[in-house]
Order: C-alpha cells, then sequence, then structure tokens
C-alpha cells in the first residue's frame, strides 16, 4: 500500500513512534497491572499521563504531514484531506482504522479511572493528610459501605457539575496550600445534598423503638463503671403505626418543620413553624428566652428541617475522649484496676496538640507523670497493664483526633442528643412557646424512657408502668443543676 510522500518528516515519525509506545504501556498496564481500583494515585495519574502523551502523538502525525505539504507545494496548501486521492485515501484509512482500535482500548480505561476518581479510596486518600480524618471515621461507622459521593454528590447533572466544580477548588486549594484547618462542609466544599440520605432510607423503613445501652466510667479512684440502659422512641407516626409520635415524627409526610437560625451552624434556633400538611393547621414557637425582631427576622433565611438537622454526623463522628476512652474500658483493652485512670486519661486527651507525633509523644508522658506524683507504686507493680492501657487511649485518640487537620469532637456539633452539643435542646428546651402556652417539650420522657441505670450490682430498674427519673452519674452533680440549665452547659467542649 502506498502512502504519501510527505509522510516522511519528523514531526509524523516522532507522533508515530509516541503513540505506538504508548499505546503498548497503556495495552500492557490494562492487562497485566491488575483491577484499576487497586491502583495507586500514582499510577491513576501516570495513567492519565499516557492517554495525554498518546493523543499528542496522533496529532503529530497528519500535523507533520501537513506542514510537509504546505512546504512543497506550489501553492502553500496541504492536500492530506483530498480523499480522492488513493494515496491520501490509504492514510486517511491506516490513521482512521488505528484511531478506532485505540479509543476504544483506552475508553474502557478511562472509563474505569473515571469510576475510580468517584471511589471511597480515592476520595479519601488522594490528599492524606486532608481527608484522614473523614475517612478514617467513615470506615469505622455504619455508613463504611456508602460512598462518598453517595452523599456528597448531589442528583443530576448539576450535582455531578457542581462536585466536579468544588473538587477542583479543593485541589488548587491543596497545591497552595490554603486548604482551611479543620474543613467545615457548609464554606463550600463537602457540602451534603439534603436529599442524598433519602436514596437509601425511607420514612416507611423507620423503626418503631430502638434499645440503647450506654456504659459509662467515673473519673473517680475506682473507675467507678455506670450504666444507662434506655429505649429511644423512634417512631415517625405514619399510618401503619398509628399517629403514635416519636422521633421520626419530624419526618412524617404529613409533617413540615421549619426554622429560623442565627448563626450559619443553626445551632441558635429561635424560631419554629409547625405545619400539619393534612389538617393546614399552623403553630408558630418562639422563643422566650431569646426572642427574634421582626427587622432580624425578614432578614433571614427560613429553612425545611432535613435528616442533617438531627444526624449531622452521620459518617464523620469524631468521638469525645470520654466515648472512646469508656467503649475501651468495656473491652478490657484499659485495666479497671489503675486508680482513677479514666480522669488522668482524660486529662492527656483533652489538651490540644499541634502534631499527631507531638500527641503520641505527650500522652504517655502525661499519664505517667499523674502516676509518678499521685501513686508511684503503680508504676511499679503495674507497669505492664499501665503500658497496656496508655496504648488504648493513643489507639482511640489517633482513630478520633487529628491535630494535623485541627480535627477533634469540639470542632463540629454533633445534633443527635443534647450532651456536648444542644441539637435536640436547641428547639425543646420548654422556652419555645406558642401563641396557646404550648412548648416543645424538654420533658425527658418525650425522646426516650429510661430501663435501668447505675453500677452493676447497685442497679436501679424500672417498674412496669412507671417511669423512672433520670439519676445523674457521680456524687457532685444535684439534680436541679440538670433540670433547669441544659446539658451542655457543663458537657460542651472539653467538659464536664
Ligand atoms: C452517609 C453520608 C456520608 C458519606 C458516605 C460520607 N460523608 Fe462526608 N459528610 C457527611 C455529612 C452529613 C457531613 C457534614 C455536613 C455538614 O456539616 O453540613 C460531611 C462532611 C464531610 C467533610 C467536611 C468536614 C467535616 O468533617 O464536616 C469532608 C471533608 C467529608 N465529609 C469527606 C468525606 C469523605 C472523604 C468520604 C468518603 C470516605 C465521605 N465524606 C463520606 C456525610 C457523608
Ligand atoms: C448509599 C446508601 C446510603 C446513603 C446515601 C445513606 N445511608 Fe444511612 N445507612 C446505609 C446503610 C447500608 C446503613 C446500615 C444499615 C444497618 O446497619 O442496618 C445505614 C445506616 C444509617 C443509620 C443508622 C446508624 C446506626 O448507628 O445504626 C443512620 C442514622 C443513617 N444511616 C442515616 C443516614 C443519613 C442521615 C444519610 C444522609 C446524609 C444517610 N444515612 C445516607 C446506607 C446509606
Ligand atoms: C428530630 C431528629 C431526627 C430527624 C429529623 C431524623 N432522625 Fe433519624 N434518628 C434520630 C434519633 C434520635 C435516632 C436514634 C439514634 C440512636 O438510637 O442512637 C435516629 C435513628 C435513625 C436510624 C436508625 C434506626 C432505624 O430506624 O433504622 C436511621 C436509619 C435514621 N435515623 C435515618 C434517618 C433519616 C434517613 C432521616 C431523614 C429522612 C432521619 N433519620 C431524620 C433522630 C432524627
Ligand atoms: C427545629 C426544631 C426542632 C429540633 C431541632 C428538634 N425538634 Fe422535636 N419537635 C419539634 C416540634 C415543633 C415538635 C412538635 C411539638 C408539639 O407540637 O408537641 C417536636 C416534637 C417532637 C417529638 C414528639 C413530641 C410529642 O409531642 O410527643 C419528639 C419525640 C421529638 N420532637 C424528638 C426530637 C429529638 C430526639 C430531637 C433531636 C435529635 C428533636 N426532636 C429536635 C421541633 C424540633
Ligand atoms: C427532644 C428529645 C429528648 C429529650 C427531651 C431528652 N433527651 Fe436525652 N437524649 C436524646 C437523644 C436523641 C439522645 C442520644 C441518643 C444516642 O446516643 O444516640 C439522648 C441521650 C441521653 C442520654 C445518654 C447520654 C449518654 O452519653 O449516655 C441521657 C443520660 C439522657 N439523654 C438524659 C436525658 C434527660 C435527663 C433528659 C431530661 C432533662 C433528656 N435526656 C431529654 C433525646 C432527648
Ligand atoms: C453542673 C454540671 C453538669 C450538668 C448540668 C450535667 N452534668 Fe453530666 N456530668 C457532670 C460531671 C462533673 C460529670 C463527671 C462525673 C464523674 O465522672 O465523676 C458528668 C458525667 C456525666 C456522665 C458520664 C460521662 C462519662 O464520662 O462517661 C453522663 C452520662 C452525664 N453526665 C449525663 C448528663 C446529662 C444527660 C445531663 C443533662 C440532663 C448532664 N449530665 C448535665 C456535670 C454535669
Amino acid at each position: 500500500m502506498e502512502l504519501p510522500k510527505s509522510f516522511n518528516n519528523k514531526t509524523t515519525k516522532w507522533g508515530i513512534y509516541l503513540s505506538v509506545i504508548a499505546f503498548i504501556v497503556i495495552l500492557g498496564l490494562l492487562i497485566f497491572a491488575g483491577n484499576i481500583d487497586e491502583w495507586s494515585v500514582a499510577g491513576i495519574l501516570s495513567f492519565v499521563g499516557l492517554v495525554i502523551v498518546w493523543i499528542v502523538g496522533l496529532i503529530m502525525i497528519p500535523l507533520g504531514m501537513s506542514k510537509t505539504e504546505k512546504k512543497s507545494s506550489p501553492d502553500g496548501k496541504s492536500s492530506i484531506l483530498n480523499l480522492t486521492n488513493p494515496k491520501y485515501r490509504n492514510a486517511f484509512y491506516v490513521f482512521g482504522l488505528v484511531f478506532i482500535v485505540f479509543l476504544l482500548v483506552t475508553t474502557a480505561g478511562a472509563y474505569k479511572s473515571y469510576h475510580y476518581m468517584e471511589s471511597v479510596k480515592f476520595c479519601g486518600t488522594t490528599c492524606h493528610v486532608t481527608m484522614e480524618p473523614e475517612y478514617t471515621a467513615h470506615a469505622k461507622m455504619a455508613h463504611a459501605d456508602a460512598k462518598c459521593a453517595d452523599c456528597h454528590i448531589g442528583e443530576g447533572v448539576t450535582g455531578f457539575l457542581a462536585s466536579k466544580v468544588e473538587a477542583s477548588k479543593e485541589l488548587i486549594a491543596i497545591v497552595t496550600g490554603t486548604v482551611p484547618h479543620p474543613i467545615y462542609a457548609n464554606e463550600g466544599i463537602h457540602e451534603v445534598a439534603k436529599e442524598a440520605c433519602s436514596h437509601c432510607h425511607w420514612s416507611q423503613k423507620f423503626q418503631p423503638d430502638r434499645e440503647l445501652k450506654h456504659i459509662h466510667f467515673l473519673r473517680d479512684e475506682d473507675n467507678t463503671e455506670w450504666d444507662i440502659d434506655m429505649t429511644m422512641h423512634l417512631a415517625a407516626g405514619t399510618e401503619p403505626l398509628g399517629l403514635q409520635k416519636g422521633i421520626h415524627w419530624h419526618m412524617n409526610k404529613d409533617v413540615k418543620i421549619e426554622y429560623v437560625a442565627t448563626d450559619k451552624d443553626n445551632q441558635v434556633i429561635p424560631w419554629v413553624k409547625y405545619t400539619n400538611l393534612k389538617t393546614g393547621k399552623v403553630t408558630i414557637f418562639e422563643s422566650d428566652d431569646e426572642p427574634l425582631e421582626k427587622a432580624a427576622f425578614d432578614t433571614l433565611t427560613v429553612t425545611q428541617m432535613s435528616c442533617l438537622d438531627c444526624h449531622s454526623r452521620p459518617a464523620h463522628d469524631f468521638k469525645p475522649a470520654e466515648e472512646f476512652i469508656n467503649s475501651r474500658f468495656v473491652t478490657g483493652a484499659i485495666s479497671k484496676d489503675l486508680p482513677e485512670f479514666k480522669s488522668a486519661a482524660m486529662a492527656a486527651c483533652v489538651e490540644e496538640y499541634g502534631t499527631a507525633d507531638s500527641a503520641r509523644m505527650m500522652i504517655p508522658r502525661k499519664i505517667k507523670s499523674f502516676y509518678e506524683e499521685n501513686y508511684p507504686e503503680v508504676l511499679k507493680d503495674k507497669k505492664d497493664e499501665l503500658n497496656k492501657s496508655i496504648a488504648a487511649v493513643l489507639d482511640g485518640f489517633t482513630k478520633n483526633v487529628f491535630p494535623d487537620m485541627k480535627v477533634r469532637w469540639d470542632k463540629y456539633y454533633n445534633n443527635l442528643g443534647h450532651m456536648k452539643s444542644n441539637g435536640c435542646f436547641r428547639c425543646h428546651d420548654n422556652h419555645h412557646v406558642a401563641k396557646n402556652d404550648e412548648v416543645i417539650p424538654k420533658t425527658c420522657t418525650t425522646c426516650h424512657t429510661f430501663n435501668a441505670q447505675g453500677t452493676p450490682g447497685e442497679m436501679q430498674f424500672a417498674t412496669a408502668g412507671q417511669l423512672m427519673e433520670f439519676r445523674h452519674p457521680g456524687e457532685d452533680v444535684e439534680p436541679e443543676d440538670w433540670q433547669e440549665g441544659l446539658c451542655s452547659d457543663c458537657h460542651a467542649g472539653v467538659g464536664p
């Protein structure tokens, strides 16, 4: 088969070399380098680089030909697109055929790598330090199998495009070193679409009740265990369940709750509107603590309540120190026989450290110096137990606190409850009053009833048909302290 003379030039030749070599390497990678999902990020980027080299090579082939033609032809024009000439037609067919084969092979690879870019591993590990907190927390929660993209990419083409814009902004921020520490979703990057939850959850599937058992250890000499066993009343009040009102009642299709918040984190909510969509009845509750002026109201947005208003940390719940320490007492990783260990470990973990390395160095040092000062005999008689317990504390710390990103429990609001953040008590505080004096109730049994509480061996159990009053663990807190105020008055941040 005869090819045009203009085929003989440097640019075209190099174009052929580059595209053939790139193609062979691409093919080799796709065949021999295993599943693309398991490639490293460097592997993926090299793959994208090879595809670019290949395309550039292909473009160089006709480009070189066209240039040579222009030089040699008297009218300075190229005739490479002149398909009536059999030489050019041959060149065109060869080029076209090769291009189609190449395209098929590479599209398969490009498609796979595009999918990989939406995978948990890519989102979570590409910028290791930046995403480490969210990736680590996500891997140990109920949503470990949900992809980052399932929650973080909105619906349809707009959601898809918005996510690519955000991702590019983030890449630029990482390259230029302007990523905020910590990252907040409501500052643009990583915003979560409200409708995301309903792709996998729907209200007909909500459970009516759920039993929760929390095991605590107090900051006394014996690290006294204190159990709280309660039933969460979760009913959504949907048709088959009758009109039973429970926690998921807010999400009943006949119920619409709207609110106005005065801060960007929705922590201060002075105005709440409940519309019964079936009867059309509207009730407005206004805070009598911090009433909202009419002028201020007009400048604020009215938000409809969604899953995220309660489940604010469904995938990245950075546990507070007391929780990750308690859970390690439960498994036995931390010994109960070390006097005041809970207290000493808490004091070491609530300190703010500059880097993960300094935390790893300082936490054992702090706990040991506590024992040197207060119980020197422990360092001699229970050395192994102490070292093992310190290692368990460090394990909890590294899975929940990320000093390099300035991430820990008190940097984000968990609105599911009312201890560290006001959560439910933002509205349920007995101070949101309607015209008819009805309030959004703070009565403890509205949301949960206590089945048992106390120290094992001396547990107090609820008797059938009677509601048991809450008893605050430990000796120092009086009922009026927690009845009148909010739990977060003492428990927020690094408290109590
Ligand atoms: C089940 C849904 C869900 C999944 C799955 C999920 N996230 Fe999130 N993510 C959220 C929610 C909700 C927030 C908080 C949104 C807010 O504060 O408005 C959030 C916040 C974030 C933030 C902002 C910082 C922060 O901690 O608030 C980052 C970064 C993030 N996610 C990364 C990831 C990565 C990486 C993955 C995959 C490993 C992932 N997310 C998977 C729901 C999810
Ligand atoms: C990709 C599907 C998917 C998406 C999207 C999703 N979830 Fe889930 N969710 C699950 C699965 C699967 C479970 C585990 C179910 C189980 O353990 O029975 C779960 C469990 C939960 C649980 C129970 C956790 C526990 O401790 O038992 C809550 C609460 C929850 N999801 C809330 C949310 C919220 C809020 C969103 C939206 C931000 C969301 N989910 C988005 C799939 C999803
Ligand atoms: C008014 C606050 C609130 C709202 C709004 C809310 N939830 Fe919940 N949800 C809770 C509480 C509280 C629990 C119980 C947590 C526990 O037991 O630890 C719960 C439990 C769950 C569970 C686990 C129990 C079960 O039924 O399987 C899932 C799943 C869940 N919620 C999903 C959602 C989804 C999806 C939405 C939005 C459609 C939503 N929730 C809206 C407060 C809320
Ligand atoms: C934005 C405000 C707001 C937030 C936040 C909120 N609620 Fe509510 N909740 C309401 C309103 C309004 C009602 C209806 C009060 C009424 O008319 O009795 C209500 C009613 C309830 C009821 C039914 C009460 C009854 O009358 O039997 C339960 C249970 C409940 N909420 C649980 C929760 C839980 C649990 C949380 C936190 C995870 C929470 N709510 C957060 C506004 C809120
Ligand atoms: C509006 C609903 C609501 C009201 C009212 C309410 N709680 Fe809760 N409470 C919750 C939710 C939601 C949780 C979190 C459950 C979980 O851990 O998933 C919770 C958790 C708790 C816990 C467990 C804390 C832990 O870390 O073990 C205790 C104890 C508790 N509440 C006591 C009270 C007391 C006492 C009152 C009355 C002053 C009260 N609650 C009023 C919704 C409510
Ligand atoms: C006046 C301050 C104060 C208030 C208000 C308060 N607490 Fe506490 N709480 C404490 C202190 C101090 C401790 C530590 C007790 C100890 O470890 O010996 C504690 C410990 C706890 C613990 C055990 C925590 C752990 O380390 O495992 C629980 C559970 C608890 N409180 C629940 C509540 C609830 C629920 C409320 C609101 C209804 C509340 N507290 C309000 C001061 C307070």
